[in-house]
């Protein structure tokens, strides 16, 4: 099943390569055709120590199979796709540290991943510092209103998360990356840190009547719509952190590389309110990010259907929870749901729902993904990085000579 479900990726992949027309596509990144190749291609043998860092879009949030618990991290992500065959391909002697974890703050990933990882690493894959500034408080407060305390919520979320990106972010971003640097392999190893993709199209009005706001009996008034103002704002931030993340790539020298997809996923039409689609729309081809009610290949819909396990404290799931527990507790008659058509598990509503490090999940899971990269984002971000690596093993192999590259070469 998973081979199968891996098929169809690469199948998406390409259809993403060639919607894309950039030069990425067009290089020796390995598409379906090196899928079952045991050996390395000799410009990726020299990732031997390879370590994954981060937040819930490293860990791959929703994507295929969750293969940890505690950090939510999935098959599908792109850290996982990375390491498997079809990428940089079967090495016993390449080893992989998974660390990221969803809900991760810069700082959170510097204290409790980075002093964890190994020494001498070849590559560090790091995303992180969409978390600092709370884009998931955003995600709340201007978009789905699991818990609104007031009308101009939205507002001051969005003033706090400028605030932060303006006067925190770089410091703590340059915090991280000081600790990072002296984990590599001082010949050759590269840190590749990922950046976030903007969520909407902004071509056309179409979206501005659209509201995702969830309690039904919330007043009119008081929802937030997603017009094309708010969406550029939205979207103004996204590129903000990515230009905060590129600046202090920049200042950590040539041992860090910024590894920017988001044109990709807006020239895929990746986005939600594409120009012309009438929202929701949540399988739609080519979307790139979860919506409420996305449905991938592979995924078990009924069981999307229904509240999954219980999630982990202080995870982005359980911010959904708490928010939308906190409703209940002043309204306790208000459906969730746009349509009214959730039944809240009845048992997860009581009493029962904090207890220890876990928190009851008490909605439909596919809440549990909302805006976060479906498989076909992760593969995309996957291909790239083939390609940054492969850039960088063209560099290195003229400079250094490291043993055991020409015994691996095919
Ligand atoms: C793994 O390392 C050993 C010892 O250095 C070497 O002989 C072997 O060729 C390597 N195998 C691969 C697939 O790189
Ligand atoms: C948000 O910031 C804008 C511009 O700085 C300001 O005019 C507005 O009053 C602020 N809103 C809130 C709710 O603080
Ligand atoms: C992140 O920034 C905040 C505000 O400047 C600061 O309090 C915090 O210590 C920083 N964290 C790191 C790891 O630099
Ligand atoms: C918004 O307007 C479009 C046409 O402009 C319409 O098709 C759609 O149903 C409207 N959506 C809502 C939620 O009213
Ligand atoms: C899908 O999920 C349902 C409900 O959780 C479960 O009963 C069923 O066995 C699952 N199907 C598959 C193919 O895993
Ligand atoms: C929901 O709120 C009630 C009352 O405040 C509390 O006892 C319960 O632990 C809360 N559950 C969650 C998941 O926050």
């Amino acid at each position: 099943m998973f081979f199968s479900q891996f098929r169809l990726c690469h199948v998406v992949a390409l259809v993403l390569a060639t919607s894309c027309n950039v030069t990425w596509a067009k290089e020796q990144v390995p598409l379906n055709t090196k899928h079952n190749s045991p050996q390395p291609l000799r410009q990726y043998s020299w990732v031997r120590s390879f370590a994954s860092i981060g937040d819930s879009y490293a860990a791959g949030l929703g994507a295929g199979n969750r293969i940890d618990w505690s950090c939510s991290r999935y098959d599908h992500s792109y850290p996982s796709l990375l390491n498997s065959n079809g990428f940089l391909g079967e090495n016993p002697n390449r080893t992989h540290q998974y660390l990221a974890c969803s809900g991760a703050t810069s700082e959170e990933v510097l204290v409790k991943q980075a002093s964890a990882l190994d020494d001498d690493l070849d590559v560090i894959t790091v995303s992180a510092g969409g978390n600092d500034v709370g884009l998931s408080i955003i995600m709340n407060q201007c978009i789905y209103q699991f818990f609104m305390s007031k009308t101009d919520a939205c507002e001051d979320a969005l003033n706090e998360t400028w605030s932060k990106i303006e006067n925190d972010l770089s410091g703590n971003l340059t915090a991280l990356l000081d600790v990072l640097k002296p984990k590599l392999n001082k010949g050759h190893g590269k840190i590749y840190y990922t950046g976030y993709a903007r969520f909407f199209a902004t071509d056309d009005e179409i979206c501005d009547n659209v509201t995702w706001a969830v309690w039904s009996y919330e007043s009119q008034s008081a929802k937030q719509f997603l017009t094309l103002e708010r969406r550029k704002i939205m979207n103004d931030m996204v590129q903000a952190v990515n230009k905060k993340i590129e600046e202090a790539v920049h200042k950590a020298g040539d041992q860090v590389i910024f590894v920017d997809y988001d044109s990709f996923v807006a020239e895929n039409k990746g986005r939600f309110c594409e120009a012309g689609v009438i929202e929701p729309d949540p399988n739609r081809n080519g979307l790139c990010f979860y919506e409420w009610k996305t449905v991938d290949t592979g995924d078990n819909s009924t069981a999307l259907h229904h509240a999954g396990d219980d999630v982990p404290k202080g995870s982005f799931e359980s911010d959904i929870v708490e928010w939308t527990n906190k409703t209940l507790q002043e309204h306790p008659d208000w459906k969730f749901g746009p349509d009214e058509e959730v039944e809240l598990d009845a048992d997860k509503k009581g009493g029962r729902q904090v207890i220890g490090d876990t928190v009851s999940w008490l909605l439909p899971d596919f809440w549990k993904r909302v805006f976060h990269l479906r498989p076909a984002g992760h593969l995309l971000i996957a291909h790239l990085l083939m390609s940054k690596l492969a850039e960088t093993a063209s560099k290195i192999s003229a400079s250094e000579t490291v043993e055991g590259y020409a015994s691996r070469d095919d």
